[in-house]
């Protein structure tokens, strides 16, 4: 698959076979991602990949944890759809069945640096992540919802004095194939 099929069929994956992701494409993926490039060379990231049934487990724990402090947000948010508050907290309950996901840190907390530098870099590198598990036959999706409730004990576990928590990146073999979300019109300009 070339790159700009890959970046535009990608897709946000719910749903995993329970296959697990051998070790070299997971490294790809995690070298994908320190690949991309960042301001100022800041390379402000600490990645960490999980892959054994065990951390699995205690990181599907941790993130369904912070579902559950997140129930109010989205019965707020969907009152009018609650079946998708409840299919969300099923999904971050279970991360889709993946068999591995990736936790992305942002490395310090400062840097001296504009705050879109430091935050850009990081969305580059989760992108590149993104993309290249998807021209490996992957599927993930990028998750900042339960961030807030889980970062701390996520930086405890798997990145004391490494930053805190960015993202949670869900890998495995998809077992869905969603179609793209609709692409708002009119959000770009040839001049
Ligand atoms: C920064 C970021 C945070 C996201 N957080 C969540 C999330 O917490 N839960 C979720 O189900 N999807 C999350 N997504 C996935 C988006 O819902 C998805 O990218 C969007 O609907 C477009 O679909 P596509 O990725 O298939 O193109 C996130 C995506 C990004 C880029």
């Amino acid at each position: 698959m070339n790159t700009y099929d890959a970046i535009i069929t990608r897709r946000s994956i719910r749903s995993y076979e329970s296959t697990p992701v051998p070790e070299e494409l997971l490294d790809k993926v995690v070298s994908a991602g320190l690949y991309a490039p960042s301001g100022v060379n800041l390379q402000p990231w600490f990645v960490v990949a999980v892959k054994s049934s065990e951390e699995m487990d205690r990181v599907r724990g941790i993130v369904g944890e912070a579902a559950e402090k997140f129930r109010p947000f989205l019965t707020e948010r969907f009152k009018n759809n609650p079946e998708v508050a409840e299919s969300t907290i099923a999904f971050l309950k279970t991360l889709g069945g993946a068999p591995a996901c990736i936790l992305i840190f942002r490395y310090k907390p400062d840097y001296g640096e504009s705050e879109e530098a430091v935050s850009i870099s990081i969305g580059a590198a989760i992108e590149n992540m993104l993309v290249a598990a998807r021209a490996l036959g992957l599927g993930s999706i990028c998750l900042t919802g339960p961030v807030k409730d889980c970062s701390a004990k996520m930086n405890e576990i798997y990145a004391p004095d490494k930053g805190r928590l960015t993202a949670i990146i869900p890998v495995g073999y998809p077992a869905e194939e969603p179609t793209a979300p609709a692409r708002k019109a009119g959000r770009s300009i040839t001049v």
